[in-house]
């Protein structure tokens, strides 16, 4: 999409967000200009669009607006437990075909069925019992695809900055869950491979300081451009700019996401006393960088 396009896309979005009140329009507009996700859905959704979706954890239902705003998904249900993060998506995505449902996931893994399934940034956040019955649920019911986002513990210092921050912040952050529980990669493949999925895994923390992949699961063997040992760098824009990724880059952005209105005064501490005490980690040479050996299935 061009830049043109991309920016007046997002803007719509952030617009949507008004009446959210203004933590939650900052937040949205911050969230989606930052967030390589953002970049990473368009894309996916531009080769083959998504069709039905069943957006797991959909928060405030910000991908949900991007996809049915960008015109690649037919229909979003999205489910979270936050009953207030639902309302404001509800408000948000009025005119668009979006339906959100308050379920806690972890008492209650039942997925409706859908062409495309997201479990974005939401897995790391229950139990592993919890997370063992959600995927096996979602892959029963994704007709096509699914596509997670989730934080990758084997991404050295990335990996210890996410887990630190997620920790820091549960007790002030309103998108903090139960717990701060991510899985090893290779795990979560295992499991989609044993459903049958074929799997792609790639970075998704271009510009952040952050360690998450985004992993791409098709019911028919297509998730091409599969990650092969140690990371190279060179698999696509996302990875391409990882080794720009500096600590003077990281602190901006990771104070994006944390817009003035921010309701509580610790929240940019949270963010700043780790980036501040621990700037080699933002740092993380790329060649130390390793992705576990994905085959298709
Ligand atoms: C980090 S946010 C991600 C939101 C959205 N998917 C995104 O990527 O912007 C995690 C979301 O998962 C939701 N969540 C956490 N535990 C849950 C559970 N047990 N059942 C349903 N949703 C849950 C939270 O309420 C929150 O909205």
């Amino acid at each position: 999409m061009a830049v043109t396009g991309r920016a007046a896309l997002l803007a719509r979005i952030a617009a949507r967000y008004r009446g959210c009140g203004r933590f939650a329009a900052h937040y949205v507009a911050g969230k989606l200009r930052h967030d390589p996700l953002t970049g990473a859905l368009l894309a996916l959704g531009a080769r083959e669009e998504l069709g039905e979706v069943a957006d797991l954890g959909c928060g405030r239902g910000q991908f949900a607006a991007l996809l049915l705003e960008a015109g690649l998904a037919r229909s979003v249900v999205g489910l979270d437990v936050n009953a207030r993060l639902l309302r404001q998506a509800r408000r948000a995505l009025r005119g668009l075909s979006f339906q959100g449902c308050v379920q806690d996931l972890t008492a209650d893994p039942a997925v409706p069925q859908a062409d495309t399934v997201l479990l974005l940034d939401v897995l790391y956040q229950l139990p592993t019992a919890a997370q063992v019955r959600l995927l096996e649920a979602a892959a029963r019911s994704a007709r096509r695809q699914m596509v997670i986002r989730t934080a990758d513990p084997a991404q050295g210092g990335r990996a210890w900055l996410t887990r630190l921050l997620e920790r820091a912040g549960r007790r002030i952050w309103p998108h903090a869950g139960a717990a701060v529980n991510a899985q090893p990669v290779g795990w979560m493949i295992e499991r989609l491979r044993g459903a049958g999925w074929s799997v792609r895994v790639a970075p998704c923390w271009a510009g952040t300081p952050f360690g998450n992949v985004l992993l791409t699961a098709r019911r028919d063997g297509a998730a091409t451009g599969v990650v092969q040992g140690a990371w190279d760098g060179t698999d696509g824009a996302a990875s391409a700019r990882w080794p720009a990724v500096s600590f003077r880059k990281a602190l901006p952005t990771s104070w994006a996401v944390f817009p003035t209105a921010a309701p509580n005064a610790w929240a940019p501490v949270a963010m700043a006393v780790p980036a501040v005490c621990a700037p080699s980690a933002m740092a993380w040479p790329a060649s130390r960088a390793v992705l576990p050996i994905v085959c298709p299935a």
